[in-house]
């Protein structure tokens, strides 16, 4: 399909499905060869329970984990700026390597949200992989260490990504329509 309407908002193709597997691919791979012992990913849901599941079956490293978390920050196509947490982390993670799994990076409240639950546990050492990245919404200092691809300020969907719970399903990733 090369354009979706989901709540009576037109959306185009933005990213194929064949160019996805070939980003997840890539940071699986850069995961793999990174010095990291015994991850514990933690996906965060519901946006990035697509992308988790297709890393995972990529990741090759001894002894690797994962867990969810789900947090909401997004009410419609703009950023309600409080993130709550839904549900946490049933795992030890007291002195883990951590890398957090995510669909998108837009302001970075999200992540830094994540960020400062984790420290509270001490952590050892916590990565951030996303399979989107908006680098000019992005406020926080945060290093992202794995970026599957930078994107305009553009709202997107598909691929597990959500326009109101809806579109989740679609194998290719859309933009809005201007
Ligand atoms: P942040 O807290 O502003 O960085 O927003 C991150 C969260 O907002 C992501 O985990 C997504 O669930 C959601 N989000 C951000 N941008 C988009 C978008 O373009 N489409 C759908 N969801 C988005
Ligand atoms: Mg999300």
């Amino acid at each position: 399909m090369k354009t979706v309407t989901l709540h009576n908002k037109k959306f185009e193709i933005f990213i194929s499905d064949t160019e996805i597997a070939s980003i997840v691919n890539s940071i699986a791979n850069q995961i793999n060869s990174s010095n990291i012992e015994a991850p514990l990913f933690i996906a965060v849901m519901n946006g990035s329970f697509l992308f988790a599941a297709d890393l995972m079956r990529n990741i090759t490293i001894p002894n690797t984990e994962i867990s969810f978390i789900k947090l909401s920050s997004y009410i419609g196509t703009k950023t309600s700026g409080e993130v709550k947490q839904l549900i946490g982390i049933n795992n030890n993670i007291v002195g883990r390597n951590v890398i957090i799994l995510e669909d998108i990076v837009d302001t970075g409240i999200t992540i830094n949200n994540i960020i400062n639950l984790l420290n509270k546990e001490k952590v050892n050492d916590i990565k951030i992989a996303t399979l989107l990245f908006k680098p000019h919404a992005y406020k926080e200092s945060h290093t992202i260490d794995y970026i599957g691809k930078s994107i305009a300020n553009d709202f997107v969907l598909g691929y597990g990504l959500d326009y109101n719970e809806l579109g989740r399903n679609l194998k290719n990733i859309y933009k809005l329509k201007n």
